[in-house]
Parts: C-alpha cells; sequence; structure tokens
C-alpha cells in the first residue's frame, strides 16, 4: 500500500498519480480526498500522510507547491523521514541511503519525469549496512529531544 496526500496546489498531480499507480495493480490509500482542497495547509496534510504511513508501515507520497513545506513538516514526525526528489537519481539514493518512508513532490515544478521518480522510489530498498548506523543517529536524535538530552554530547 501507498498512502498519498495532498494539498489544495497538488490535487490534480494527485489524482494523476492515483490512475497511474492503480494501473500498475498498487493499492493507493488516499488519505486527503476531501470534495473542497482549498482550505487546507500542508502542514495539517503533512501531518495525515504521516501517521498513515507509520500505521501501516508503508511508503507514502505527500505534494505540495514546491515539496519543501509539507517535507518540512513532515520531517517533524518522529520516525518519519520525508525527501523532496525532483529526479530519479534522488529518489533511488533517498530510499537505499536515508530510509525515506515519504516522497515529496512539488505540483509546481512541472517536471516531466514524474511517474519515473514514484517508480524509482517505491521500487528500490534501503541499504542498511553503514546507512543503518546513520539512520540509528538520527533516531537518537529525535529520542534525545523528546528527553531533553543534548546529542552533541555523544558525538
Ligand atoms: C501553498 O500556496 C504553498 O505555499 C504550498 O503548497 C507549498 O508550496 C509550501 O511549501
Amino acid at each position: 500500500m501507498i498512502v498519498i496526500g495532498s494539498d489544495h496546489t497538488g490535487v490534480e498531480l494527485k489524482n494523476k498519480l492515483i490512475v497511474y499507480l492503480e494501473s500498475k495493480k498498487i493499492v493507493i490509500n488516499d488519505v486527503t480526498h476531501f470534495a473542497d482542497q482549498t482550505g487546507d495547509d500542508y502542514p495539517d496534510i503533512a501531518w495525515i500522510v504521516s501517521q498513515n504511513v507509520l500505521k501501516n508501515k508503508c511508503l507514502g507520497i505527500a505534494i505540495c507547491g514546491t515539496g519543501i513545506g509539507i517535507s518540512i513538516a513532515c520531517n517533524k514526525v518522529n520516525g518519519i523521514r520525508a525527501a523532496v526528489c525532483t529526479n530519479k537519481y534522488m529518489a533511488e539514493m533517498t530510499r537505499k541511503d536515508n530510509d525515506a518512508n515519504i516522497l515529496c513532490l512539488g505540483s509546481r515544478l512541472e517536471l516531466d519525469n514524474i511517474n519515473d521518480i514514484v517508480d524509482m522510489f517505491i521500487t528500490t530498498n534501503f541499504e542498511g549496512e553503514r546507512h543503518q548506523r546513520r539512520i540509528d543517529k538520527i533516531t537518537k536524535i529525535e529520542k534525545s529531544q523528546k528527553e531533553g538530552v543534548n546529542y552533541g554530547d555523544s558525538i
């Protein structure tokens, strides 16, 4: 399953991606299928997509105008690693190295290879090994802030 959500800027792109992914028999959970999206804000969408990704232990796609705002908000949620990708290489590497669980896309960027970016993101696996050590450090930063501990003391 892939979770998908967008703010008002990304409704058209989101709908195109749903048609594309469903044509590949991928189950899509559209978590922002509101009738009227003119009043939504990307931090709210980021929260909804992030919670669904964590709950279902799956990948997600989050869309705003640039992909930047929604990625900033998603990355505030513990356990989320969200990456804005504008090409296939970024999508590949953020899965292999960062174990990113949310792909953030910009609906106003007019990228012509968006399906390829999505394909790469959802078909590439995390490589683990030395990259796991770095992910563990990200998790430790999250935990240290929750507990009021200075992460810097452990470097
Ligand atoms: C909404 O106008 C716009 O600010 C939002 O979609 C996003 O691009 C923010 O980063």
